[in-house]
């Protein structure tokens, strides 16, 4: 089938102001645009420019918008939009480096803010710390988390508070609070407790939308609200 794409097309260094770029590719239905985008760079036009690495939903690196809604070029199958211009962006709430390549220095560096790593003043164990199914299932969704940042670039509070620590960073931080091996749970919810941290949440649920990997973001954000309330402020 024939497949138009217009994409999205900006070179800091060069152009002015943005533009779009029409393209048209022959793909099979069972492709995904991902295929279509490298057939595009390697048969027409080298000078496209995006990020890829495992094709197949597991390094979070080909996340842009595809026709208004944050996605995975590598997940998004080509019979999906038969008849269709598809319309490729980088992620919105991010500073473009070029064409469909976003910025993701501030991204990574507020999930770093929040320590996404477990913590624990115990002595280390012989072998691994041990957790019971129970224990483990808490943390079974948000674990799945591969930093594509389609949940920060489709939220509304992020595009209105540049402060904001965004839905990624609060996913990152769940993991660390509800899991039984690590013990800064409470320095945890207290550097969250702010408008800038799960505060700033007003459940739009445009993170739990867009999600590849169907985490229930905007659910971990009010779990972590009423830990917050729990253990900070029932006294
Ligand atoms: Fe991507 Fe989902 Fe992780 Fe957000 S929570 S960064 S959308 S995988
Ligand atoms: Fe790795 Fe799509 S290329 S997630």
């Amino acid at each position: 089938m024939e497949m138009h794409f217009k994409i999205f097309r900006l070179d800091p260094d060069v152009d002015k102001e943005p533009r779009y770029q029409n393209y048209t590719v022959t793909a099979d239905p069972s492709e995904r645009v991902l295929d279509c985008l490298n057939r595009i760079k390697w048969e027409q036009d080298g000078s496209l420019s995006y990020r890829m690495s495992c094709g197949h939903g597991v390094c979070g690196s080909d996340a842009m918008k595809i026709n208004g809604r944050c996605a995975l070029a590598c997940q998004k199958l080509v019979k999906d939009y038969a008849g269709a211009e598809v319309v490729l962006e980088p992620l919105p709430n991010f500073k473009v480096l070029k064409d469909l390549i976003v910025d993701m220095e501030l991204f990574f560096e507020r999930v770093n803010l929040v320590r996404p790593y477990l913590i624990s003043s115990e002595a280390l164990p012989q072998k691994e710390r041990k957790q019971t199914q129970e224990e483990s299932k808490k943390v079974s969704e948000v674990i799945r988390c591969i930093l594509c940042a389609c949940c920060t670039a489709a939220c509304p509070v992020t595009e209105q508070n540049h402060q904001y620590l965004g839905p990624a960073t609060f996913v990152w931080a769940f993991r660390a609070i509800f899991d039984s091996r690590d013990d800064q749970t409470r320095s945890r919810l207290e550097q969250l407790d702010t408008l800038d941290g799960v505060w700033g949440c007003l459940n739009y649920f445009e993170c739990t939308r867009v999600c590849p990997k169907e985490i229930p973001v905007t659910k971990s954000i009010n779990t972590i609200k009423k830990e917050i309330e729990k253990r900070l402020h029932r006294d």
